[in-house]
């Protein structure tokens, strides 16, 4: 069987056109295109002769984000998913606008970031906003929460000094903490408490997206559900968008309406949460799957995925997945897969999904993703 050179042009994902969200359904509250975002690696002394006698220039740089396409729909929860290192924080804090990208570009309600300036920009500074893993570390150990909660709001003019205090009350309330906690340094919290503080101050600032970076990953399991409770409590009462950040996909499977699987720097797959976990069609998804635990009457099962991910220095080529593969063939040692649409709104980049295109124009069946039956031509 013949492997087609290139996927249609119907069903490669484009850069600059990102079809996540149907014909004539509502914009995308955010889109990226072609992000990217590298980071220069470090070279001390030491390894600066060294290189040097070696007759090396600069170390590579670490390409953390290598060219994400991404639409973010209104009051969706988007769970990005994938191994330690493949870049899920780096995506997150260009989303929020907490680092630059060096490539690409972020657009928040139909307008590029990179060009706002003013009121525009602070509109969007307010509304984009990230809870982080650990919430020891990212609340100020000197301020009470009420001062942590309290701050930015009025410092931003959405309260004034007088409703400052009422209206931490209510936050503290909505999180599910006493308002007299509000004279509490973060030390006298337990761990889910600290993160609901953390919620309180992400919400304060009235914002319509929150990144939650690996937010309940730091708290025991029951603490996880009642934090996973308060998010979908507040994505309704506050109209929120989530963008959900996390390396498991058993915690997502409950929270999340899509899932975009990441693997060193890019998106591999993307589909709704009930189709990846069904019909999961990247070889990488497929082995994340199998990797959850399995827990049954006489039965305890836990696959690890062989191999380690590889250096975002120096990432391999073709797919990016092929050293780890199972069913890696030739082509994917020379070839990057594109991200194309196998189903409808069912996204992967693998090149086995051509193999199955050929197989499926041999036979005059149609295409996935276009619905039309395929001919050579359109694939060649
Ligand atoms: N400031 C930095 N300078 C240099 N390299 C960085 C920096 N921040 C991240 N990296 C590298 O970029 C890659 C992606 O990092 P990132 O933190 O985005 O991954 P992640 O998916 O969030 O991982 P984790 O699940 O462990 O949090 C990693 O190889 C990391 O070492
Ligand atoms: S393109 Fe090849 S190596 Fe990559 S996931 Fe698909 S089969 Fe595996
Ligand atoms: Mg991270």
């Amino acid at each position: 069987m013949s492997i087609p050179a290139q996927a249609t042009s119907a069903n490669v994902h484009p850069a600059t056109a990102v079809r996540s969200v149907p014909p004539g359904a509502e914009p995308p509250i955010m889109r990226v295109e072609g992000l990217r975002r590298d980071y220069v690696q470090p070279s001390d002394f030491i390894d600066f002769i060294g290189r040097k006698l070696r007759g090396r220039g600069k170390p590579p740089p670490v390409q953390a984000v290598m060219g994400v396409d991404l639409d973010i729909r209104h009051g969706e929860v988007l769970a990005v998913v994938g191994e330690s290192g493949c870049g899920k924080t780096t995506l997150g804090r260009m989303l929020t606008g907490i680092i630059p990208p060096t490539g690409g570009r972020v657009f928040y309600k139909g307008r590029d970031i990179a060009q706002l300036s003013g009121a525009a920009r602070r509109e969007y500074d307010l509304a984009v906003q990230m809870i982080f893993q650990d919430p020891f570390s990212s609340l100020n150990p000197r301020l009470r929460v009420g001062d942590i909660i309290g701050e930015a709001p009025m410092v931003h003019g959405l309260v004034s000094r007088a409703e400052r205090d009422d209206y931490v009350c209510e936050l503290l309330r909505k999180v599910g903490l006493d308002p007299d906690y509000r004279e509490r340094y973060p030390h006298q919290f337990s761990g889910g408490q600290r993160q609901r503080v953390g919620v309180a101050r992400a919400l304060a600032l009235k914002p319509s997206i929150i990144v939650c970076d690996e937010a309940v990953a730091a708290l025991d399991v029951s603490i996880q559900a009642q934090v996973l409770n308060l998010f979908m409590e507040l994505r309704r009462d506050f109209d929120l968008t989530y963008v959900f950040i996390s390396h498991n996909l058993g915690v997502v499977s409950h929270i999340s309406d899509r899932v975009a699987i990441m693997y060193l720097g890019r998106v591999v797959e993307l589909a709704d949460t009930e189709e990846i976990f069904a019909r999961a069609n990247h070889p990488y998804t497929q082995a994340l799957l199998k990797e959850l635990p399995v827990l049954s009457a006489g039965k305890r099962r836990f696959d690890p995925i062989a191999g380690e991910l590889p250096s975002p220095a120096n990432p391999p080529a073709g797919c990016a997945f092929h050293p780890r593969c199972p069913m890696a063939m030739a082509k994917c040692r020379a070839e990057r897969p594109e991200l194309r649409e196998i189903a409808p709104a069912h996204w992967s980049a693998c090149h086995l999904n051509e193999v199955a295109d050929s197989a499926r124009i041999a036979a005059g069946t149609p295409v996935a993703g276009t619905g039309e039956p395929a001919t050579s031509t359109e694939i060649a």
